[in-house]
């Protein structure tokens, strides 16, 4: 097999590839009222800003649905696979559902990538469906100018127990389960500057499952729960506060990055979709630290962690079931977020 490096093959790097924030709201304001889009089974759907929809069933289960697609965010084939995975049950996982069946979506050079790359690809999506007990049912593909792999996944929660961004209350902790800066990371990669040992550890947190952190938002009585994603740590913090009606809170020193992030972002690895988060979220934050800690906090995630807004007398013990965990800030009254160092 002839060494490629995938990340030559994407004009973007993983999540900061998605559509910014103010893109998607303009072109979903045509979804908002269609007939399609509102049914009465349906608890959560296009309307709010939620990683997943939500349809009840009816005997006290829901269908929660999401799919996921991005363009490579690293050279090693089985480990886009993997990372591609990983990112699409996440959102499951943020709604407090379990992974049952998922589609596949597969985009391929066929001029210009060997198929040999793409097994591989698929490889490693399929080996963390398996480890998630998610079946894959079937899927899709193209001939596409840009290599592209994904998963449509269906998964399952009860219809008392789903976990919304729209719940935080004043006075929940908010805790991230995963360390920030793959976005500057990926970006050091895709330009070939990325320190091996910095490189594996960004990859090794893309790949880890969002399984335990999920699980234990039921258990901890969560009020809220996303993803970090694309929009960076404060975006989707914004859409919690938003859709919650509060403010909030971070603490910079409290908030885990990865190793060797800093030091490229010093160096200039700063994605597009990071700038473009930063420039939507500034009228929403008081900023008490610099610049680069709010790029640092605006960075683009691809597979991030969950940002769950949890009640006070759980926090002890989400944070010794799920590793990597932290307390970052809290959920406060008003309007905005307010970062401190
Ligand atoms: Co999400
Ligand atoms: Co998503």
């Amino acid at each position: 097999m002839t060494r490629v490096r995938l990340t030559e093959y994407s004009h973007g790097a993983g999540c900061a590839c998605k559509l910014g924030p103010d893109e998607l709201s303009f072109v979903m304001g045509a979804v908002q009222d269609h007939a399609s889009t509102t049914h009465t089974a349906l608890l959560v759907g296009v309307q709010g800003s939620d990683d997943a929809g939500v349809y009840d069933l009816g005997d006290g289960r829901a269908l929660v649905q999401t799919v996921d697609i991005f363009t490579p965010v690293v050279d090693a084939p089985r480990d886009w696979g993997r990372i591609a995975a990983a990112n699409a049950l996440s959102d499951v996982y943020a709604m407090g559902g379990t992974p049952m069946t998922a589609l596949q979506y597969l985009a391929w050079p066929r001029d210009t990538l060997d198929f040999d790359i793409a097994r591989e690809v698929v490889r490693g999506g399929l080996d963390v469906m398996a480890e998630a007990g998610c079946t894959v049912l079937g899927g899709h593909s193209i001939d596409g100018p840009e290599p592209t792999y994904g998963f449509a996944v269906t998964g399952m929660v009860g219809t008392e127990s789903y976990v919304p961004n729209s719940r935080a209350e004043e006075g929940d902790a908010l805790i991230l389960t995963k360390p920030l800066g793959v976005g500057i990371i990926t970006t050091a990669i895709k330009r070939g500057q990325c320190p091996p040992d910095v490189a594996r550890r960004a990859i090794e947190t893309m790949m880890t499952l969002n399984d335990v952190a999920g699980r234990c938002l039921a258990q901890g009585g969560a009020h809220a729960a996303t993803d970090v994603t694309g929009f960076g740590l404060l975006g989707h913090l914004r859409e919690m506060c938003l859709a919650s009606g509060v403010g909030a809170m971070v603490s910079t020193k409290d908030v885990p990055v990865l190793e060797g992030a800093r030091e490229l972002l010093q160096l200039g690895m700063w994605a597009g979709g990071s700038q473009r988060n930063l420039k939507s979220i500034l009228d929403f934050v008081d900023s008490e630290v610099g610049e680069d800690d709010l790029r640092v906090l605006a960075d683009a995630q691809t597979s991030g962690g969950l940002l769950v807004a949890l009640p006070r007398d759980s926090v002890d013990e989400y944070l010794h079931l799920v590793a990597g965990s932290s307390v970052i800030g809290a959920i406060k009254h008003g309007v905005g977020i307010k970062v401190i160092p």
